[in-house]
């Protein structure tokens, strides 16, 4: 029964979504879907990025305002993190304040520079799997399971140390070739719906799908981990990666796999510049 309750909203879904885009560009989905993996389609905004502002202001505008007056409910994970960034934990008998300053401080601006290319991971280290990675090989503890409450209040408060300053991920050498793998993955087509990440956050962004307005991937990184009603719990970047490719009726992977850390420097990179601010509230 769950199922054919998922299956039917599934289907409400792509009918809905061919109702509001129309027809679907140049070819079909299925076409798409033939072409070799590494080109990357080429799909342009369907609209201005002021007109898709303005709409997405409208859209918006009041809701957001009203969830901001009565409070992020996230906060409230803010200074449990900075507990457990003051906390002894692990064989050697450290907390994170032992290395980095008081209430972790000296971490201040370290966010801005995540995710990057890490030499020893041979691969790129995302700002959740760099505090997991001290916890291992620093502290001598258990990394935190991604997703629990313990995890996402710790990385939310050092990552709050860096709010109001831009982001400023580099992609130069060593991290080209991963940039170039979180790319691919955006533009891919999969999944039973057969949409790519940038057919509905580049080409359709602005336009409705159900009860939401589409967003532009500009700001999609700078706000993570927040606090999302729909969830009515405070969650991750990665979180939302799966929350949309469960939508598309596409395979997920794990939590920090290769695969959501190279998408995930993707779509920070071209969200350099902006400002950092988390915890980030969206509906
Ligand atoms: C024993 C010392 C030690 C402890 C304890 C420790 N770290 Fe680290 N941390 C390091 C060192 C050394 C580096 C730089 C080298 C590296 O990347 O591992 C680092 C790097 C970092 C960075 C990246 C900083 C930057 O500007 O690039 C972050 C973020 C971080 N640590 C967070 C934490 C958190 C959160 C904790 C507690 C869970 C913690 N660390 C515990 C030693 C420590
Ligand atoms: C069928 C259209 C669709 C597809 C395909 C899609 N998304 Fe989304 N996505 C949405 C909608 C609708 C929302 C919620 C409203 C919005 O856009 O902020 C959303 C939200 C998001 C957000 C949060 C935006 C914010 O402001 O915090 C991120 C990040 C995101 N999607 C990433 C992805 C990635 C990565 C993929 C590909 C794996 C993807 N999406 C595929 C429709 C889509």
């Amino acid at each position: 029964m769950y199922r054919l309750v998922t299956f039917l909203k599934m289907f409400v879904l792509t009918a809905a979504v061919g109702l509001v885009f129309g027809t679907f560009g140049s070819g079909t989905p299925a076409q798409a879907a033939t072409k070799s993996s590494a080109t990357i389609e080429q799909l342009t905004p369907s609209m201005s990025y002021a007109e898709y502002k303005k709409r997405y202001e409208k859209y918006y505008g009041d809701a957001t305002a009203q969830m901001a007056e009565e409070g992020n409910p996230a906060d409230f994970l803010l200074d449990d993190g900075k507990d457990l960034a003051n906390k002894v934990v692990g064989s050697k008998g450290k907390s994170c304040a032992s290395c980095h300053g008081k209430d972790a401080v000296k971490l201040k601006g370290a966010a801005t520079t995540f995710p990057r290319y890490d030499a020893a991971l041979k691969g790129i280290m995302t700002f959740p799997l760099q505090i997991n990675t001290c916890r291992e090989r620093q502290m001598g503890a258990k990394p935190l399971k991604y997703e629990s409450y313990d995890q996402l209040a710790l990385t939310m408060y050092i990552k709050s140390l860096s709010n109001g300053m831009p982001i400023r991920v580099s992609i130069d050498g060593l991290a080209q070739p991963f940039y170039k793998k979180g790319e691919a993955t955006y533009y891919r087509r999969q999944g039973q719906l057969n949409f790519s990440c940038a057919i509905c956050h580049v080409q359709y962004a602005g336009y409705k799908a159900r009860a939401n307005l589409i967003s532009n991937n500009k700001h999609h990184a700078d706000h993570w981990p927040g606090y999302r009603l729909k969830w009515n719990k405070t969650g991750s970047l990665q979180r939302r990666f799966r929350g949309c490719l469960k939508n598309m009726r596409a395979k997920r992977k794990p939590y920090e796999s290769a695969e959501y850390r190279d998408l995930e420097l993707y779509l920070t990179y071209i969200n350099n510049g902006d400002l950092i601010q988390v915890p980030g509230m969206r509906m």
